[in-house]
C-alpha cells in the first residue's frame, strides 16, 4: 500500500530545493531548478506504473526485457504554477499525454471555480499525475482531483514541491485515495495562505511575474 505522503529526502532534491527558496535566485534559475527537481521527483512518483517484458536480443543473447505496460500515462498541470513541474516531467516521460486543469478563487466565497479543462481520453485506464508545486490549502488542488474524478480518473497521483501540513490534512480528508510526492513538508501556512518558510509565490518566481 503507498503512503499518502512521500517526502522525497534525497541530497539533490534538497541542495536544489534551497537554492530555490533563496530569494534572490533569478528567474532562469528557478527555473531550471525547477526543471531538475521535477525529473528527480518524477522517478519517485511513477515508481508503480505498471511493468510486462518483451522478449529482445541484445547483442549476445535473447532475454526478456522489462518494460513500460499499459496506456501511457497522463500528466495535468494545475495552472498555471503546474507547468513549470510539467516541463521537467514531460522531458523524462515524453510520450505522457497532458490535460490543463485551470481554477480560479472567487473572492466572495473563496471556493475554487473551473475556467479551463480538457485532459487526455480515458483518463480511466491511465496512471494520472497531477502537478501542481505549492499545496498550501489544499483547496484548489482537492478541487482539481475532484474534476479528475468526475473525468474519470481513477489511479491519480498528485506530485507538489512543497506542501503545508494544512494541504496535507485537506488532500487526506478529501481525497485519501490519492497519494502525494513533495520534495518538502513546510511548517504551516501564514495569514494570507503562503508556506512558510515557503519559497514565495511559485508562478511569479517561474515566470518573472509579480
Ligand atoms: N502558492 C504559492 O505560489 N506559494 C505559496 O506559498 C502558497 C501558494
Amino acid at each position: 500500500m503507498t503512503r499518502h505522503l512521500t517526502v522525497v529526502d534525497h541530497p539533490l532534491v534538497q541542495h536544489k530545493l534551497t537554492l530555490m527558496r533563496e530569494k534572490e535566485t533569478p528567474t532562469a534559475v528557478f527555473r531550471q531548478l525547477l526543471r531538475e527537481i521535477s525529473q528527480l521527483l518524477a522517478y519517485e512518483v511513477t515508481r508503480e506504473l505498471p511493468m510486462t517484458t518483451k522478449r529482445i536480443e541484445t547483442p549476445l543473447t535473447e532475454m526478456d526485457a522489462p518494460v513500460l505496460d499499459g496506456k501511457k500515462l497522463a500528466l495535468i498541470s494545475i495552472l498555471r504554477a503546474g507547468n513549470g513541474l510539467l516541463d521537467g516531467v514531460l522531458e523524462l516521460i515524453p510520450s505522457a499525454r497532458v490535460g490543463f486543469v485551470g481554477l480560479y478563487r472567487d473572492e466572495k466565497t473563496l471556493q475554487p471555480v473551473e475556467y479551463y479543462f480538457k485532459v487526455p481520453a480515458e483518463l480511466g485506464d491511465r496512471m494520472v499525475i497531477a502537478v501542481d508545486p505549492m499545496l498550501a490549502t489544499g483547496n484548489s488542488s482537492a478541487a482539481a482531483i475532484d474534476k479528475l474524478k468526475e473525468a474519470g480518473a481513477v489511479n491519480i497521483r498528485f506530485l507538489c514541491l512543497l506542501a503545508a501540513p494544512e494541504g496535507v490534512a485537506r488532500m487526506k480528508e478529501a481525497h485519501p485515495d490519492v497519494p502525494i510526492v513533495t520534495a518538502a513538508l513546510d511548517e504551516r501556512l501564514n495569514e494570507v495562505g503562503y508556506i512558510m518558510p515557503g519559497l514565495g509565490d511559485a508562478g511569479d518566481r517561474m515566470f518573472g511575474t509579480k
